[in-house]
């Protein structure tokens, strides 16, 4: 007969504990109902194994914690850009994202920030994922993102006659306090506003702020005070450090950031969130999917300065969290962007974090995820190399465990 309570025990030859900074030589993890109870090294004395216990052994390979993108969005496809997008009807979206969601957990990525989607799809979806019927990451949902009427994060492709606007833009501090109400009332787990201009919207400059400063205290204000995070896409230098007063948790882009924007995030502890690999996906494959020129041009002017500006705020010591953008290039690619940070300024070691511990503090969910730690979900990814002294490898995951679960790849016994 199944044990009462379902417990593992997950050995490797090595393991990353990011909250040390140090390497564990074989360790020994044990799970009790999706969650770490024990972690020993060599040399420590072995654990308790619970009667009936599972075992994972991964012999020759290295435990990271399961990985977390602080930004990405599941319903959005990088095939479909500029106008081609509205070929399909609505619940095309839902349909291709738990596609999405899949791709992505088995990547290694077992928690996902998505910030930003239409009908509460997040929402959904996670739903879906929790009770059982599609496989994909632990989702803290954003649902629709805030912004200006006209801003990055309205409706900005479309003429009058269609009357096409996002749900969540408001123009006075009033209006978009009863926003994040609205959202958190239908399952948003953080609030994301656009402080900025973007990329991929119509006739908006990412330089150029588009919420006063008291929107965005208001928006901070509204989200802190039900407990929810909040998250700003800005670009500008102005919104960024407008953003950081205000109080937002994490800058999302950060790609025109100055110096006195490095030093208030700084000061003030926020993390920098800087989707610094998408832009090869979007100059390469941008035009064959649809994007517009100006989009395509818009990416020209931002991609370069933003990796500088990467540079400039590792080399100062800045908090770093993990964002891609995944959406803009392919679900399940989202740990190239490893590779990028480390090219531009981060250690090995920091970008793990950067994905691990210090997404989780920024999620204030330092208590579940972003290490393998006691009280914690046994979300752990199993890679061949060592991401130390490669980061690559953590692209190809071996093995990936959710909640002690083997959700892909296979184990050797
Ligand atoms: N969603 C962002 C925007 O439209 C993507 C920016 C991507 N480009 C970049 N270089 N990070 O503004």
């Amino acid at each position: 007969p199944a044990p009462a309570v379902d417990s593992v025990v997950i050995t490797a030859d090595r393991m990353i504990d990011v909250l040390s900074g140090k390497v564990v030589e074989r360790p020994v993890i044990v799970a009790t109902g999706g969650r770490i109870v024990s972690v020993v090294g060599e040399g420590a004395a072995r654990p308790v194994i619970p009667a009936g216990a599972r075992r994972i052994d991964l012999p020759g390979r290295t435990l990271v914690p399961g990985l977390i993108d602080m930004h990405a969005h599941l319903t959005s496809n990088p095939k479909y850009g500029g106008y081609s997008g509205y070929q399909f009807t609505d619940s095309f979206w839902v349909a291709q994202g738990t596609g999405n969601a899949e791709r992505t957990l088995r990547a290694g990525f077992t928690t996902v920030r998505n910030v930003g989607s239409d009908g509460y799809a997040d929402v959904g979806i996670k739903q879906a994922i929790e009770e059982g019927w599609v496989a994909g990451p632990r989702i803290v949902p954003a649902a629709h993102a805030l912004g200006a009427t006209g801003g990055h994060c309205d409706e900005t492709f479309l003429p009058p006659s269609f009357q096409r606007k996002s749900p969540a833009v408001g123009d006075s501090p009033e209006e978009l306090r009863r926003r994040v109400r609205e959202q958190r009332k239908y399952g948003a787990e953080v609030i994301k506003a656009c402080a900025t201009g973007g990329v991929f919207s119509r006739n908006t400059e990412p330089g150029v702020q588009q919420l006063h400063p008291e929107e965005l205290k208001a928006i901070v204000d509204e989200a802190h005070f039900w407990k929810l995070k909040a998250a700003a896409h800005a670009h500008g230098a102005d919104g960024i450090r407008a953003a950081i007063e205000a109080g937002f948790d994490t800058i999302e882009h950060v790609s025109f950031i100055d110096d006195a924007g490095i030093k208030a995030a700084k000061a003030r502890g926020t993390f920098l969130g800087f989707d610094v690999y998408n832009t090869e996906y979007t100059l390469a494959e941008g035009e064959k999917n649809g994007v517009l020129p100006e989009n395509i041009e818009k990416e020209r002017r931002v991609g370069t300065i933003q990796r500088e500006n990467f540079r400039k705020a590792a080399q100062a010591g800045a908090r770093m969290i993990f964002s891609t953008d995944a959406g803009i290039y392919p679900h399940g690619d989202n740990a190239r962007q490893f590779a990028v940070m480390v090219r531009f300024g981060l250690t090995p070691m920091q970008a793990l974090q950067s994905a691990t511990s210090n997404a989780a503090e920024a999620l204030g969910r330092t208590g579940d995820v972003g290490a393998i730690a006691v009280g914690r979900y046994a979300d752990i990814v199993a890679v061949a190399g060592d991401p130390l002294t490669d980061i690559r490898t953590l692209e190809k995951p071996v093995v990936v465990i959710k909640g002690g679960e083997v959700v892909a790849g296979a184990t050797a016994s």
